[in-house]
């Protein structure tokens, strides 16, 4: 088996941790050693997945198993920072979801936790395992689109509200990912503006504008309080334009030969049909996963490392100071 010497433990098995829990046991079958949620309701869930998959209640089970060499926790971000480092302090590889930890001060610790233990600190910005993402950064890097100029992104949809994050926290760090990956490099300028409607004072709406070097610009509108989902990626280079639409069952990936030139101060527009890019259709979630198995096991880097992470974090940070001076709301 690929993944033979990888001893897995799952923790916190809720709506998104049991999509952890069905594709870790694909992937390691009986090398899922664990499922770990302190709440006793989790149990059943776990067993229809497998019967045969230990569960338990309790973290130290985990922590004293020394089959188990990396983690995978999917518990609230608030219990992000004491859950991953325990068990950095134990000696296992951490996949923790996003967002790493609430704080950066925290997402440095662990970085440096990581480092001293010698183990493999990952976070899940799963859409960096997307086939047509990084698909899109090939054809950039390979000069499909010319000079990159503008990225904008809409996840947008009538989704679980939550009380304890705003829309920003939930949905935009997928998309302050994939920016970031995109541009290579961090913004000179964060701006952020926000409304509550259904909560006070926890945003359902915010559009983020990113300022980078080199006149790359960007902006991420997200929304809980919308009719439809929408998750749209739009990148325009000089050359032309790619725009990824997941939301949508077909032609998800297209290139348009589309903008306009200037040359010698003469403005020209240029406009083909567009094309359908095809990318794999391999599972994002079983390739985060297998990823942070081969970074384990290679010794390798992760690609969505803390230190991406913690970038991550910095720009909601500053997203969120700008946010919190502009929020419109009820009262
Ligand atoms: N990568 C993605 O696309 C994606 C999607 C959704 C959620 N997430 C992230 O996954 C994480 C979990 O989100 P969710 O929606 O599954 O939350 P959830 O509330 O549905 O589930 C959390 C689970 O963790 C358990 N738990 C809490 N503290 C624990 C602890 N200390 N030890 C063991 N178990 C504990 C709870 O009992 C619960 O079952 C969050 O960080 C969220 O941002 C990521």
């Amino acid at each position: 088996m690929e993944f033979e010497n990888i001893g897995l433990a799952v923790i916190g098995a809720g709506r998104w941790g049991m999509n952890h829990v069905k594709s870790a046991y694909k992937l390691l079958n009986s090398n899922l050693k664990f499922v770990c949620d302190f709440s006793e309701s989790a149990r059943e869930k776990v067993s229809k997945v497998s019967p045969l998959i230990p569960f338990s209640t309790d973290l130290e089970d985990v922590l004293i198993d020394s089959t188990i060499n990396a983690v995978i926790i999917a518990t609230p971000a608030e219990t992000h920072f004491e859950v991953a480092k325990k068990c950095l302090e134990a000696g296992k590889n951490v996949l923790v979801e996003k967002p790493i930890t609430l704080y950066t001060e925290e997402a440095a610790k662990l970085i440096e936790i990581a480092e001293v233990q010698n183990k493999k600190l990952m976070v899940g910005h799963i859409l960096l395992y997307h086939p047509a993402i990084i698909k899109i950064k090939e054809l950039i890097d390979n000069g499909k689109i010319g000079k990159l100029q503008y990225i904008y992104s809409n996840r947008l949809n009538l989704g679980a509200i939550r009380s304890e994050e705003n829309i920003l926290w939930s949905f935009a760090p997928h998309d302050i990912s994939i920016i970031q990956y995109i541009a290579g490099c961090n913004p000179i300028e964060v701006f952020s503006k926000g409304s509550a409607y259904v909560q006070n004072n926890i945003e359902d709406t915010t559009i983020t504008y990113l300022k980078y070097p080199n006149n790359v610009n960007a902006h991420i509108f997200v929304s809980w309080l919308h009719p439809f989902k929408e998750q749209r990626l739009v990148i325009t280079g000089s050359n032309g334009m790619l725009v990824f639409e997941d939301s949508l069952k077909n032609e998800k990936l297209k290139f348009f030969e589309k903008g306009f030139r200037n040359i010698d101060g003469i403005v020209s527009k240029f406009e083909q049909d567009y094309e359908v890019v095809p990318f794999s259709e391999k599972q994002p979630l079983e390739e985060e996963q297998s990823h942070f198995f081969n970074c384990i096991l290679k010794n390798k880097q992760p690609l969505t490392d803390g230190l991406h992470a913690l970038e991550v974090l910095n720009i909601l940070e500053q997203a969120t100071a700008k946010l919190k001076n502009g929020c419109i709301t009820e009262d």
